[in-house]
């Protein structure tokens, strides 16, 4: 794994920039990301490109053996731009337009901008696309970021017009499969459907649904247009883009899938303050991160990808942007590093190699201070880079479980929680984390994934059923968890015929009759030998010819079980999760192995790793070693 940093050579006069190369070169660096916020530099008036500094930059970089990854630089729009189109601005929910003086203040589905985009691309990779230095391009930055996919702009308006036209053909059939006859939605013309905001109340969920899948095809020809320039005019150097933590506004397999490298930003104990973790666990693990939070995120980008991914951006010390910024405890900044390595990553590059005195981030950390003293991790990088080049490249082990995710199952339960505490993003989370503490290695995939090859398989939930999903389902030869509300609508976000769930009641034996939401705090016993698991937030009533596998104390179904398959019709607890994992891998013959809290471990083919998240001293006992916190452990295979 190659270890790089986040570079802004604008920000700093050109007298250092050699001696930032020659630093970072010597801290073991050798990948730079630059310029993806530059565009006020690379063409401070309109037509007129400055490349003398940036040309200079690059060389300077590569004469210190460095390579580097260049960013388009689309995320930030300069204010001649903004003044020329102002109507390139996004809209917000409530129809405010988003103001200039921070970034990503622009409409995917602005012509105008699309245009500009497309030139500034093209000319920065006819300058840039042969360069010796250039190891690969990055598509604008963080797509999304700051709330920024969604835009109710008349632009977008329209092209959602369109957008529905191609899907639907005729409005007969967009009001038949809407149900628009309810509240009198009916509409006689495409023209007239506008976006679903500011409406009286909420608006149709199918209407939504249409919305959020038409954003993010947006998202996904927007980059597309990036990515097709650079294609032609740099050959053979592969295109990343560095996704979000925790994000799911837009279909990330989709773009996944044309781009060559799946990079994402990692900030551990930013998430863990901004997400749901309760304040214990934020107390835990308030210097480490969740001991989940980073692997998960390896996975699902590696799922999302062609098989190529990595870290673009990785939390060097405090950043600036959660509740709380505390600091990462000494030795968490090399054990992520090489927790990527051991979930296959290709780089680690740290956001950012000196912390900026100036503007929005001046409180976020770098390698460097501003002062170009050192900051506590530059000794980290150095003892992850001597363990790296240690231990060579390393390549995933086959994980024995797949995990199934969909960004539109996050749409539709975003859309229509039902209960206030029903969050995909959490029961996906908590899914995971029930098999990674029993020691499991775990692939997270698209729902168009083939399964073959895995031993189980987990559902964590999936309303809408694609096509062919459940044949593919019957046909895996190993368990099966399905999770509630799991075939629970159809395509155009209604209740299927014949009741939930839906194309997965023959594969599942079961019918949902009613479903109810519970509030928080309330939470129903299981039936008293199935190892204390409780019902809390979600149950739903089945009907079924099958006894239930699990129960609640008053003999309601919690799970059903058919033929290797398993129904579970109420959000399950950590207690539920944990029973589940043991009773599937029992079945499949897959060996647990139940880790001490804060131990994580993850195998690639040469190589068991073995990391300690908790804050202070852990025994293992699988290796009869008790590791110091924030420290790893490794083991050839
Ligand atoms: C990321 C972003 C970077 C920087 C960083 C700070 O979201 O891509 O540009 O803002 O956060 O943590």
């Amino acid at each position: 794994m190659k270890l790089g940093c986040c570079y802004y050579p604008e920000h700093w006069p050109e007298a250092i920039w050699a001696d930032d190369a020659r630093r970072m070169a010597e801290m073991g660096l050798n990948l730079v990301r630059i310029g993806e916020f530059a565009w006020s530099r690379i063409e401070p008036e309109p037509g007129q490109y400055h490349w003398s500094w940036l040309d200079r930059a690059i060389d300077t970089l590569h004469a210190a053996g460095l390579t580097v990854i260049i960013g388009t630089p689309t995320a930030t729009p300069p204010k001649w731009l903004v003044d020329r189109m102002p109507d390139m601005v996004a809209i917000d929910e409530q129809g405010r337009p988003r103001g200039f003086g921070s970034r990503r203040h622009y409409c995917f589905s602005h012509e105008g901008y699309r245009a500009e985009c497309r030139r500034i691309v093209t000319a920065l990779a006819e300058r840039y696309g042969e360069h010796p230095a250039i190891a690969m391009w990055q598509t604008d930055n963080e797509y999304g970021c700051h709330d920024t996919v969604l835009s109710f702009s008349d632009g977008a308006a329209s092209a959602f017009r369109g957008w529905l036209a191609a899907r639907y053909g005729s409005p007969e059939a967009l009001n038949a499969a809407w149900g628009n006859v309810f509240w009198s939605m009916e509409y006689r013309r495409f023209a007239e459907v506008d976006p679903p905001h500011l409406t009286v109340t909420e608006a149709n969920p199918a209407h939504w649904l249409d919305y959020r899948r038409f954003a993010s095809d947006q998202v996904r020809s927007f980059n597309r247009e990036q990515v097709d320039i650079l294609r032609r005019l740099s050959p053979g150097t592969p295109i990343t883009h560095n996704f979000m933590g925790f994000f799911t506004e837009f279909d990330h397999h989709d773009v996944g899938r044309d781009i060559d490298v799946a990079t994402w930003d990692s900030y551990p104990l930013g998430f863990l303050e901004q997400f749901w973790f309760s304040a214990k666990e934020k107390a835990a693990y308030l210097r480490q991160g969740h001991p989940d939070i980073a692997a998960f995120h390896h996975d699902l980008y590696r799922g999302c990808s062609n098989g190529r991914w990595g870290v673009m951006e990785q939390q060097p010390g405090p950043v600036n942007w959660a509740r709380f910024n505390p600091a990462p405890l000494p030795g968490m900044v090399a054990l992520w590093t090489l927790e990527a390595a051991a979930h296959g990553a290709e780089m680690t590059s740290y956001f950012r190699w000196r912390q900026a005195p100036f503007a929005q981030e001046q409180m976020h950390a770098g390698l460097l201070r501003p002062d170009s003293s050192e900051a506590e991790a530059a000794d980290e990088v150095r003892a992850a880079a001597a363990v790296l080049q240690e231990i060579g490249p390393q390549v995933c082990a086959k994980a024995p479980v797949a995990l199934v995710f969909s960004y539109e199952a996050a749409w539709v339960i975003g859309i229509q929680p039902q209960g206030q505490s029903f969050r995909y993003l959490e029961l996906v989370f908590e899914t995971y984390s029930a098999l990674r503490a029993k020691g499991l290695d775990v692939d997270i995939v698209a729902p168009s994934a083939d399964l073959s090859g895995y031993r189980m398989v987990l559902v964590p939930t999936l309303p809408i059923v694609p096509e062919g999903f459940a044949e593919k389902l019957a046909a895996f030869d190993g368990p099966v968890l399905l999770g509630p509300r799991s075939g629970s609508k159809s395509p155009s976000f209604c209740i299927p015929e014949g009741l939930a769930p839906g194309a997965l009641r023959d594969l599942t034996g079961v019918t949902v009759t009613r479903v109810e939401s519970l509030r928080d705090g309330v939470a129903e016993a299981g039936a008293k030998e199935t190892g204390g698991f409780a019902v809390t937030r979600w149950r739903e009533d089945i009907a079924s010819d099958l006894a239930p596998e699990l129960a609640d104390a008053a003999g309601r179904a919690v799970v059903s079980y058919k033929d290797g398959v398993r129904y579970c019709s109420v959000w399950p607890d950590r207690a539920l999760l944990a029973l589940l994992v043991e009773r599937m891998a029992g079945e499949a013959g897959v060996e647990l192995r139940n880790l001490p809290e804060g131990i994580r471990v993850r195998r690639t083919q040469t190589h068991v790793f073995a990391f300690n998240y908790a804050a202070e001293p852990v025994f293992v006992p699988h290796l009869g070693a008790t590791l110091p916190p924030a420290s790893w452990h490794l083991d050839p295979v």
